[in-house]
């Protein structure tokens, strides 16, 4: 469905996306007001939609799926507290330690088993201020990341969703999901959204990566949780006013661009088949569950393979010494698949 020219595959990520000649029709129609007026009426739709969707009272639509964790963790927390996250997870690596500076709290890690959790390992991982004679912070949010990127765009489990949220609820936490990829966890195991989401207090859901849209994240959760959220976003300069332009996209994205996601997660379980099959190369199968492929290579080959790949007209990411990432998205075709094998091979 790639409508723009191009001769490159761009495996590098499925925030790669632009917008197709009909959402951007959408955006250019789009009704728009002044949201940080709480009067665009296309922004109010996504918000609302979104937050049916998953099956919760309210939505906030905010720039990026880091300022959608940010503000989640600092709607739900105090400064001094402690969140409890997967090792791996986008939230601990990725978001340039906002936890941290933008919240004042600190993180428990839990080793996952390809980035998924076990409950009993969080319920270890969460501390209590009282009574630990002041010795601990307060561990008050579990953080669940599903479907997990590093753990190779793997999916929670239905059942150690809910009893990491029941963990969580036992121990006075708040239970949070970046679900940037929710969709895909759902579209791969069947299980709707909300029913995912259901014991949860926070999802912040990206627009911008396998949905297709340009820009933009929502996060939902209750009425209240939400009120809090705002205000934060506003205090982090993330209020934007004719933003009906880019929730128009968000909005085209859930009514065209879900159900169409099986087709990435068939393209990256092709790919990643005949790559596995290669004399160089190794994937772990288990991993590939949706969109994403990690392909190890020789100790200190990653860099090289990414150029040589280059070369041949496919762009991936190197994500350490030895292993790439390959990501499926609404661009890239059954051919483009095709031509990325024989890059593979080539690149022995
Ligand atoms: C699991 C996960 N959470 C959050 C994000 C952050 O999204 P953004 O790049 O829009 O800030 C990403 C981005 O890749 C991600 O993979």
């Amino acid at each position: 469905m790639r409508d723009y020219p191009s001769d490159r595959v761009d495996l590098r990520s499925d925030t790669v996306t632009q917008p197709t000649t009909a959402m951007r029709e959408a955006m250019a129609s789009a009704v728009v007001g002044d949201d940080v007026l709480g009067d665009d009426p296309t922004v109010i739709e996504l918000q609302n939609r979104m937050a049916q969707m998953l099956g919760k009272e309210a939505g906030l639509f905010v720039s990026s799926g880091t300022m959608c964790n940010a503000t989640a963790i600092r709607a739900q927390t105090e400064p001094g507290d402690e969140i409890v996250t997967e090792s791996h997870s986008h939230i601990y690596i990725y978001e340039g330690g906002g936890y941290a500076a933008l919240s004042g709290v600190s993180v428990a890690l839990v080793s996952g088993n390809m980035g998924i959790m076990e409950p009993a390992d969080v319920g270890k991982a969460i501390r209590k201020g009282d009574g630990s004679l002041g010795h601990f912070p307060n561990g008050s949010m579990v953080c669940v990341e599903n479907t997990s990127n590093r753990g190779g765009g793997t999916c929670y489990p239905l059942e150690t969703m809910d009893v990491i949220a029941t963990v969580a609820r036992e121990n006075r936490c708040r239970a949070h999901i970046d679900g940037a990829r929710i969709f895909n966890a759902s579209v791969a195991t069947g299980q709707d959204v909300a029913r995912i989401a259901r014991d949860y207090d926070s999802v912040s859901i990206c627009l911008s990566k396998g949905l297709g849209a340009p820009v933009g994240s929502v996060l939902v959760g209750s009425s209240e949780m939400v009120a809090r959220a705002y205000r934060w976003r506003k205090m982090f300069g993330g209020g934007m006013r004719q933003a009906g332009i880019i929730a128009a996209a968000g909005i085209y994205a859930l009514e065209n661009n879900i159900d169409r996601l099986a087709e990435d997660h068939a393209r990256a379980r092709k790919l990643a088949e005949a790559i596995d099959n290669m004399e160089d190369f190794t994937v772990n199968l288990k991993q590939v569950q949706t969109n994403m492929l990690y392909i190890a290579c020789e100790e200190g080959g990653a860099d090289d393979l990414v150029s040589r790949l280059s070369e041949h007209g496919v762009d991936t990411l190197s994500i350490d010494d030895s292993s790439i990432r390959a990501v499926t998205h609404l661009h890239i075709t059954d051919e483009d698949i095709d031509r990325s094998i024989a890059a593979f091979e080539a690149s022995q």
